[in-house]
């Protein structure tokens, strides 16, 4: 059976007090509706209809490069039923359809594909059982347990109040009868707003099989609508990856003190200290070691790095047995070829730092082109920005560079090349020489002042 999903997000989300549409706050790094639709795509629909709201252009243009995404807008939100309404036009192949919810991003799709294996051709229906199900619709059952109807909180009685078995508001339905039962919805309730939830005692009303199925943690049924639920689900959405991470053989010191921002591939016997933060897509070979406080973000890092305590790395490659920090600031545009150092207050940008070769201390290397085996002392700064241009530093195959050096680019250190402490490098220096650029030291004979004796 063909499978179309309809995810609703009209709702304005007046209670996260935001100027950004609440489907697109973000939950480790993605908007929530980006987790409902990657969960989506992972079960093969045929379609998928997001459902917007009244000035949801921006929702829609954060998610223009996705392909294959249905929009229907509802611009007067009417209702759970009058929403999925407006997606019915756009679901033309679907034998099933699946209706999930913007703000839920914590769905797995291992519960979803049991719900719609379950549901086949008649209705599917997940459930949570709450302590505490105040403003959920109740799961009213007959004598033997078959499910009858949904009542939402506003239109139940102290009886049916009693019940904790709730709507997710998450079911799969059969296309085939969708239409009718929508178009049967009446809006005479407590809410005046057509339900979506009625359609299940019109189907029951057909004699229709209904499963019921409830998913592995109530946390994958919670919505978002404030920002104490975002962070309760951040924190839960963390949980989960870590727990994952630590079953795949990552070594995290304390798995609440971790955070995933984006993806991240690993190798083996991978070892993160605490307070480490990863965005983006991040690449860790095997045995890397990362220690406390440190950000990375968009960065590759090959097998034996080791990055010490309170570096930010971005958009850099980190060569096999390199050692970065502790305090070491990496920028974009950086490839540390293998075996490097990289030191203490050290930034590094847009530049290539060649095998074996160090900048152990206090240093500014950007625009550059380090050879191999190059020796940069403490304090040397490339100067590569003229107040308009950015101009090029190359320093080539075992150069030393002494410490404190400005090397004014554009400016190229020979093979082998010393420059001496001190210097202000504006002139190519030739391989294999020193050379040194500064005021030559004098010692002169001299009587330093003293103060005069009053009379
Ligand atoms: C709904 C269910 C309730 C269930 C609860 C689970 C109905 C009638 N009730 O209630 O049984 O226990 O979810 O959270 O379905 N939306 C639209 N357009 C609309 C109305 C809503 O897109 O016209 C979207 C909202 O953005 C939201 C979701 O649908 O993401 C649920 O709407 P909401 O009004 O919060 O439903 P509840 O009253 O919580
Ligand atoms: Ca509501």
């Amino acid at each position: 059976m063909k499978l179309g999903v309809v995810i609703l997000a009209a709702g304005q989300g007046k209670r996260m007090q935001s100027a950004t549409p609440k489907v697109l706050h973000q939950i480790a790094g993605k908007p929530l509706l980006e987790h409902v639709i990657d969960c989506a795509r992972s079960l093969s629909p045929v379609e998928i209809v997001v459902v917007y709201g009244h000035g949801g252009a921006q929702v829609r243009e954060a998610f223009a490069d996705q392909a294959a995404l249905g929009w229907a807008e509802q611009a007067e939100q009417l209702g759970t039923g009058h929403a999925v309404q407006q997606a019915m036009p756009e679901l033309s192949q679907a034998d099933q359809v699946l209706v999930l919810y913007g703000d839920v991003p914590l769905t797995r799709p291992d519960t979803l594909r049991e719900l719609i294996d379950a549901a086949g051709d008649g209705f599917g229906l997940l459930t949570v059982t709450l302590d505490d199900p105040t403003g959920y619709g109740r799961i009213r059952r007959d004598a033997d347990g078959r499910v009858l109807s949904i009542v939402e909180q506003k239109d139940a009685d102290a009886e049916l109040l009693a019940i904790r078995e709730v709507n997710t508001g998450i079911m799969c339905l059969p296309r085939a009868r969708l239409e009718a039962w929508l178009a049967g919805l009446s809006n005479r309730n407590a809410q005046g707003e057509y339900y979506l939830t009625d359609v299940l005692a019109a189907a029951v009303a057909e004699g229709m099989d209904v499963q019921v199925r409830q998913p592995g943690a109530a946390n994958e049924a919670e919505g978002v609508n404030n920002r104490l639920q975002l962070a309760v689900l951040e924190r839960a959405c963390q949980q989960r990856q870590a727990e994952q991470l630590l079953h795949a053989g990552v070594t995290l010191r304390d798995p609440a003190r971790f955070d995933l921002r984006g993806s991240l591939a690993h190798g083996l016997d991978v070892e993160i200290d605490v307070n480490v933060v990863l965005e983006g897509h991040v690449v860790l070979g095997d045995r890397v070691q990362i220690g406390a406080n440190c950000v990375l973000r968009d960065m590759t890092v090959a097998d034996d790095v080791m990055i010490l305590e309170n570096c930010v790395l971005e958009g850099a490659r980190i060569g096999p047995g390199s050692r970065v920090g502790p305090f070491a600031r990496v920028r974009p545009g950086t490839e540390l070829v293998g075996e490097a150092h990289i030191g203490n207050f050290v930034e590094v940008k847009q530049s290539v730092i060649g095998k074996g070769s160090k900048v152990n201390h206090l240093s500014y290397v950007g625009d550059s082109q380090i050879g191999a085996g190059v020796n940069v002392g403490a304090g040397t700064i490339t100067c590569n920005y003229d107040g308009a241009n950015k101009h090029q530093t190359v320093i080539a195959d075992g150069a030393f560079i002494g410490s404190n050096t400005a090397l004014v680019a554009p400016v190229t250190i020979g093979r082998g090349a010393t420059i001496g402490a001190g210097s202000v490098v504006n002139k190519d220096a030739p391989d294999d020489k020193l050379t040194v650029a500064r005021a030559r030291q004098v010692s002169l004979d001299w009587q330093r002042p003293s103060k005069e004796k009053k009379a």
